[in-house]
């Protein structure tokens, strides 16, 4: 058992990490290649190639880390956050002509939509994407829309997507009038799609949906149906989508997604007293079992705030965790699973690629950029700004 000042390691299961496959594949996120000459990874010098290369960059060079990041990728990190808090950063740096983005493709896309045409967005390695943001792809979205039409109920239904999802389906919200959303600001988007219209299609995370849905709208859970991309009309008939409130597009993230009720039935057993605070994409189950839920960003300002003394167990990445629990010697915080839950394609990115891609840029090559059509960009920085002007949520200064 952890004391305060010590963090214990779950233990390494089979599928620690999801497979990845090595195939290219432009429609996913996942599996993709990263072609590059890439240093060793048991290159001693890589610490010192990566600063060297970034040193030589200057302030042409902006690097973004995501709370999810390796320890030895927050290191280059000019900044840290969470998505939302990384596209205002990215937007916040006009003069950069480089945003290196450590966390995973749909942020660097936001980021490129978030910038001006005359900066270059990088994603040191092209397989770093998210199984949440695959689970709807734009064709599918497309499809849904077109049988709420035939079923009478997309007049009325305003399209809210998460922040992890393609441009695509950003520019698709923004075409239908709706918005997106992230962990921090679920609430007023979703009072805010009721405002505009009685129905709301949330994609692709069904447990943030949900969770927000009847935890701080007061709907039942009788008022939220689950949309089956791969069934005729999601699975669903006519009259359900018609009585359902909240439609839930059935994606999930396969990271938070991991953390059942019995992981915090267990950590109370072991912990007496603990608090446990977990991410809203985990299950709704787990959420109720729970004592606190919350974004990252408040997952990490919650232990700031937190007595000496007190003990806490996290549901999120173990990335994050592992940090906070370095962070606050005099807390004791432990990871809410007994095994390990690292986000794989977040943790795509390691100090090889980055040193490549940095060393790339002092040779003149950019590698691995990041680039939204025009049609998408225009359509989802919609959507974008129509969170951003949502209050509570401070709006990125670009000029
Ligand atoms: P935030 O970065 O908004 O906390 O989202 C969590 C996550 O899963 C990122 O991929
Ligand atoms: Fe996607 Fe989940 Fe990984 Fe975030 S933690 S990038 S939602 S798989």
């Amino acid at each position: 058992m952890s004391t305060t000042g010590e963090f214990i390691e779950p233990a390494a299961t089979p599928l620690a990490l999801l497979l990845l496959g090595q195939e290219s594949d432009p429609f996913s996120e996942r599996g993709v290649d990263c072609p590059g000459d890439l240093p060793a990874p048991s290159d001693p010098d890589l610490v010192a190639r990566g600063r060297a290369a970034k040193a030589a960059l200057g302030d042409r060079v902006f690097v973004l880390g995501h709370h999810y990041q390796r320890d030895e990728v927050i290191e280059f990190a000019d900044v840290t956050g969470d998505s939302f808090k990384l596209a205002r950063e990215a937007a916040a740096r006009p003069d950069s002509e480089y945003i290196v983005f450590c966390g995973v493709h749909f942020m660097a896309e936001s980021a490129d939509i978030l910038t001006s045409a005359d900066q270059t967005v990088i994603l040191p390695d092209l397989a770093a994407g998210c199984s949440m943001a695959d689970m709807a792809a734009i064709e599918q979205v497309e499809a849904c829309w077109r049988e709420l039409e035939a079923a009478g109920v997309a007049q009325g239904t305003v399209p809210v997507t998460y922040m992890n999802s393609s441009a695509a389906i950003k520019a698709f919200t923004g075409r239908h009038g709706g918005t997106v959303c992230t962990s921090s600001n679920a609430k007023a988007s979703l009072e805010w799609a009721f405002s505009r219209g009685e129905r709301v299609l949330f994609m692709p995370d069904q447990h943030l949906g949900r969770n927000t849905a009847v935890l701080d709208l007061g709907l039942s859970l009788d008022d939220c149906v689950v949309y089956h991309p791969h069934r005729p009309r999601g699975g669903l008939s006519e009259a359900q989508l018609r009585q359902a409130k909240v439609i839930l597009w059935r994606g999930h993230c396969s990271v938070h997604g991991r953390f059942t009720a019995e992981s915090v039935a267990d950590v109370r057993a072991r912990i007496p007293g603990v608090n446990v605070l977990v991410h809203p994409e985990c299950q709704h189950e787990v959420v109720l079992a729970a004592d606190y839920v919350g974004s990252t960003e408040h997952i990490i300002t919650t232990l700031d705030a937190a007595e000496p003394g007190s003990a806490w167990a996290i549901g999120t990445e173990l990335n994050l965790v592992r940090r906070l629990a370095l962070a606050h010697p005099d807390k004791q915080i432990v990871f809410l699973d007994r095994t390990v839950c690292y986000c794989s394609t977040m943790n795509r990115i390691d100090l090889p690629h980055l040193v490549w891609a940095l060393e790339s840029l002092v040779e003149g090559r950019v590698v691995n950029q990041i680039t939204v059509t025009p049609d998408d960009a225009h359509f989802a920085r919609v959507a974008l700004d129509q969170m951003l002007a949502l209050p509570g949520v401070a709006a990125p200064t670009r000029d």
